[in-house]
């Protein structure tokens, strides 16, 4: 059985071998660990000497308990694969502790709720957080256009499937997309058209044509890091977007998964540029908290609510009364801003060291592009490199990407794209991760015959 000290010890373990403290720096105080995590002053001398025995941290009397250096730190990170292909949080960098304590408090503030049903567009309570959450980006909603749903991938599904107030009946998508839409919106057999969007952008002539073509019910877009690109749309971009979805009467369907990664405070949503009576604004909570909680919350444009309610009800009456609850509890006592800030400084550090690591081990090259921008993902563009081979290469020596063939429509030329995501690595995987990654892209040069022109997107 998993103990208390368990848990306190592989969450300090976690905060070192993720970086989040770092080597040399002293770690808290015996009593300031004890209070921080509600246990006798014994169980953290027990973790910090159990830490010690394992020569992650080292005492010096009478100053306290500080990080062995990094050369002396690398041997003891477990070794494991090199997973580039996570689109989930390293468990390693979730507060499990305040968690649960989140959680108790849950059962005991929403008891009367957990035993009944509530209301299907979740807490009031809780939709009043999000509103003032939601006013950080800009985006200044109300508790009645709010939904919670169960996850943004029940959003996108239930949207998907629904009627829209401007009569028509296609779904337009950017290729590639987040799978999970494409899939939703193949299980419901929606006609599905998708349009180019590269690391430059989307081609507007085209959008337009299609948002004039008059058959357009949304346009499902992933404007800020975007899954799997990795880049966003510039505010001239978002602003061309707003004024064609009201021009055109075209809703737009805004997926700001990782609106909480963003460090430019100037970046805003499409759905601040004026047009909140065409933009379904919608954010998850899997990717700075837990994808286990299942919550995501949307603001959507008054004459969808009727709809919407209808449509989340007959899904699943309401979303868990004790994920909003914990939901509610960890924003209320600012633990929400906190965690977010920590994952936005760790995810910043961890991209800015793929772009040192992809600049510096990457030869330039023809055969493939890198873009890595912000977020948590990386795209390689292979040109004409046979990418299920190298993931297979890549795979049997330790390291994991993801191919993106699921992210392209059948009927869409697909393009030799390899993603990369950063949220499941360390700074030491990073630099050996795409040290491998060169040297399999050498070994492929090698076996081709084509002579290579330079260039590279970073
Ligand atoms: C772009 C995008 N949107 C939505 C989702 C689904 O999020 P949730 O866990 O809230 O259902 C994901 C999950 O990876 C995603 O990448």
């Amino acid at each position: 059985m998993t103990t208390k000290k368990d848990i306190i010890k592989q969450d300090i373990r976690s905060n070192i071998v993720n970086g989040l403290i770092i080597p040399g720096q002293r770690l808290p105080s015996i009593r300031k660990q004890s209070e921080k995590y509600e246990c006798s002053l014994n169980t953290i001398i027990s973790v910090y000497q159990e830490l010690e025995r394992e020569f992650l941290i080292y005492s010096r009397p009478k100053s306290g308990y500080f990080v062995v250096a990094k050369e002396a730190l690398l041997p003891l990170i477990d070794k494991k694969r090199i997973d580039f292909s996570a689109a989930a949080p390293d468990p390693t960098s979730v507060p499990q502790m305040n968690l649960r304590q989140c959680l108790n408090k849950a059962m005991e503030l929403f008891e009367a709720s957990i035993f009944t049903y509530t209301d299907p567009q979740g807490l009031l309570s809780l939709r009043q957080e999000i509103v003032r959450l939601f006013q950080q980006q800009q985006v200044f909603t109300s508790e009645q256009h709010l939904f919670v749903f169960s996850g943004a991938q029940q959003a996108l599904h239930l949207l998907a499937g629904m009627a829209f107030p401007n009569g028509k009946a296609n779904i337009l998508v950017e290729q590639p997309t987040y799978w999970g839409m494409l899939s939703a919106l193949k299980a419901q057999n929606q006609t599905v058209i998708g349009i180019e969007r590269t690391p430059e952008g989307i081609d507007w002539a085209a959008l337009e044509r299609h948002f004039q073509s008059n058959t357009i019910k949304f346009f499902y877009t992933i404007p800020r890091f975007h899954n799997p690109l990795g880049t966003s749309y510039t505010a001239e971009e978002k602003q061309r977007l707003a004024e064609l979805a009201k021009a055109y009467d075209v809703y737009i369907v805004e997926d700001d998964y990782l609106a909480d990664l963003e460090t430019n405070t100037k970046e805003d949503p499409i759905w601040s540029y004026g047009c909140a009576s065409h933009v379904i604004y919608l954010r998850s909570f899997s990717k700075v908290m837990l994808p286990g909680l299942r919550l995501a919350a949307a603001t959507v444009p008054h004459a969808l609510i009727p709809l919407l309610r209808l449509h989340k009800q007959t899904a699943d009456l309401s979303t868990s009364v004790l994920s909003q609850g914990v939901l509610e509890i960890y924003i209320k006592s600012g633990m929400y801003d906190h965690h977010a800030k920590q994952m936005r400084v760790l995810y910043n550090q961890r991209m800015n060291q793929l772009r040192g690591a992809v600049r510096s081990l990457l030869p330039l090259e023809s055969r493939y592009s890198i873009e890595c921008s912000g977020g948590v993902f990386a795209a390689i563009h292979l040109l004409d490199i046979n990418t299920r081979e190298l993931i297979q290469r890549l795979a049997s020596r330790g390291v994991d990407l993801f191919s993106t063939e699921e992210q392209f429509l059948s009927h869409f030329p697909k393009k030799n794209l390899l993603r990369l995501s950063i949220m499941r690595t360390s700074e030491h995987d990073i630099e050996e991760g795409i040290g491998i990654i060169a040297e399999e892209l050498e070994h492929a040069k090698q076996q081709a015959n084509s002579a290579p022109t330079p260039f590279i997107w970073v």
